[in-house]
């Protein structure tokens, strides 16, 4: 998850993973990713600001919609 998320942020390279992968068989849907980015916003905006803190919001949005799309489910 470090690697993920300095990989994205930083652009040091040292995610070499699949994260979809790792998501496309869970039990989810669009409720549990609403869930998912409400509490991952509250936490990047209680511990960090600055231009970091707010792509890391705009990214994890974007990728959980691109999830989303891949697991064939409906935003709300
Ligand atoms: C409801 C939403 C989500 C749930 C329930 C969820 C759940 C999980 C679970 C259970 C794992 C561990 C998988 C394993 O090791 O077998 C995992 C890993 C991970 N998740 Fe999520 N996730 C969610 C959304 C997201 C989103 C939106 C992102 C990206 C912005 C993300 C990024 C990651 C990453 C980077 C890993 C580690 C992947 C790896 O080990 O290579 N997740 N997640």
């Amino acid at each position: 998850m470090y690697d993920f998320w300095s990989g994205l942020l930083l652009g040091d390279g040292s995610y070499q993973g699949n994260p979809f992968q790792k998501h496309k068989w869970l039990a989810i849907d669009s409720a549990h990713f609403t869930r998912w980015l409400s509490l991952f916003k509250a936490t990047v905006e209680e511990c960090y600001e600055g231009d970091k803190a707010d792509e890391a919001m705009a990214r994890a949005s974007t990728i959980a919609d691109v999830f989303q799309n891949k697991m064939g489910l409906k935003k709300p």
